[in-house]
């Protein structure tokens, strides 16, 4: 085993482990959860939600998908009665709520973006303060709590204080805290930012579990293509307070043109070149990702990439790497919004290292 493959063992094990999460079959005529329909939000003259329309099934675990600011934590909000709606209407479980927010509270759970346990408190403390303050019942309080604390794998640390725990541990316990009070819908926003790779697929693995336990729907709102692809029975796509696309994972990936993607590099290119890839047989796609790098859309992977090293070959180009794989929801989202996903997120999240003194060549 490398240096390297050693170092990246945990996690490049843990993400490569098979999908743990079986779908049922998405069943249109099963009663609707929750309806929106033509939601709009906006704040001042800016519109950060701008007509939106989906309807989610009981039982459906349901993805929000787009780039930060797209929209999908004021969906949430709009959704679980934390700020009004401008127009349009959101129905939970059949009562809107606009109109009836007390009983759409009662069918709820809500885990928002932000961590928000008390951290001087034992993980136990936590959930029972949420019970007390959902009226759960003192006998059922502490058997919902014993089931909850096995469901999310912290039993042994019942007595731990919160702020001892790791991220994904703090994770966990919230999503424990937003089911003691045994809702039908539970609302998760970005659930796993920030949490390194083996727990975000410690936490899918939870939300599988917990959802055969309690029969819940699941609206969950995430930035990862991945995660998105490995959890949602059915996946909207938001960017700029929009939804462009709204459909199962599979569905979503046939639906753009070509069906495998061939990412290659090259040496020595001529000006042209970009085009010339174009020009080959059922190439539906090609993007220029700079360096030498392309990605080419394609409706047969095998005869474009033989063809592509032969006109390589031919024009003496040389082909540094290359590799042939199913399109992913990377290739939705650019198909659908004109943009890279990974792009928009390096734009959020760069910043620039400070420089040391002394350390320059
Ligand atoms: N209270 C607010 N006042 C003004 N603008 C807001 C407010 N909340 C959110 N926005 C704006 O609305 C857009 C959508 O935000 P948000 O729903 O948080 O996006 P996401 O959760 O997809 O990252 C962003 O441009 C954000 O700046
Ligand atoms: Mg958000």
């Amino acid at each position: 085993m490398t240096e390297e493959s050693r170092l990246n063992g945990g996690a490049k094990d843990a993400s490569a482990a098979p999908a743990v999460i079986e779908r049922p079959v998405y069943d249109p005529s099963a009663p609707a959860a929750i309806e929106v329909e033509h939601i709009v939000k906006k704040y001042g003259d800016f519109t950060a939600v701008d007509d939106v329309s989906f309807s989610v099934k009981e039982g459906e675990i349901f993805g929000l998908l787009g780039p930060n600011g797209a929209g999908k934590s004021t969906l949430i909000r709009m959704m679980t009665t934390l700020i009004p709606i401008t127009s349009g209407k959101a129905r939970i479980a059949g009562q809107d709520v606009s109109k009836e927010p007390n009983a759409a509270r009662r069918m709820i759970g809500v885990i928002p973006q932000a961590l928000t346990s008390d951290l001087d408190l034992t993980v136990e403390e936590n959930l029972n303060i949420y019970a007390k303050l959902y009226d759960v019942p003192a006998k059922e309080r502490q058997r919902s709590i014993e089931e909850l604390l096995g469901l999310v794998d912290l039993t042994k640390w019942r007595g731990a204080q919160t702020k001892t725990l790791s991220g994904g541990m703090r994770r966990r316990l919230e999503i424990a805290r937003g089911l003691v009070h045994h809702p039908k819908i539970f609302f998760l926003d970005e659930p796993t930012t920030g949490l390194d790779p083996v727990s975000r697929v410690a936490v899918w693995e939870m939300l599988g579990n917990i959802k055969e336990h309690r029969k819940l729907t699941i609206l969950i709102t995430t930035h990862y293509m991945d995660e998105a692809d490995r959890l949602c029975d059915r996946i909207a796509i938001v960017d700029h307070g929009k939804l462009v696309a709204l459909d199962a994972p599979m569905a979503l990936k046939a639906s753009v043109p070509g069906s495998n993607v061939i990412e290659v590099q090259f040496e020595n290119s001529p000006a042209d070149w970009e085009e010339r890839l174009h020009g080959l047989g059922e190439v539906t796609s090609v993007q220029h990702e700079g360096a030498g790098m392309y990605r080419v859309l394609t409706g047969n992977g095998s005869r474009t990439t033989t063809q592509l090293v032969e006109m390589a070959v031919q024009s003496g180009v040389q082909v540094k790497s290359l590799s042939v794989q199913n399109t992913t929801l990377d290739d939705v989202f650019v198909h659908y919004t004109g943009r890279q996903l990974r792009d928009e997120l390096q734009k959020a999240y760069a910043f620039v290292m400070p420089q040391r003194p002394g350390l320059q060549p």
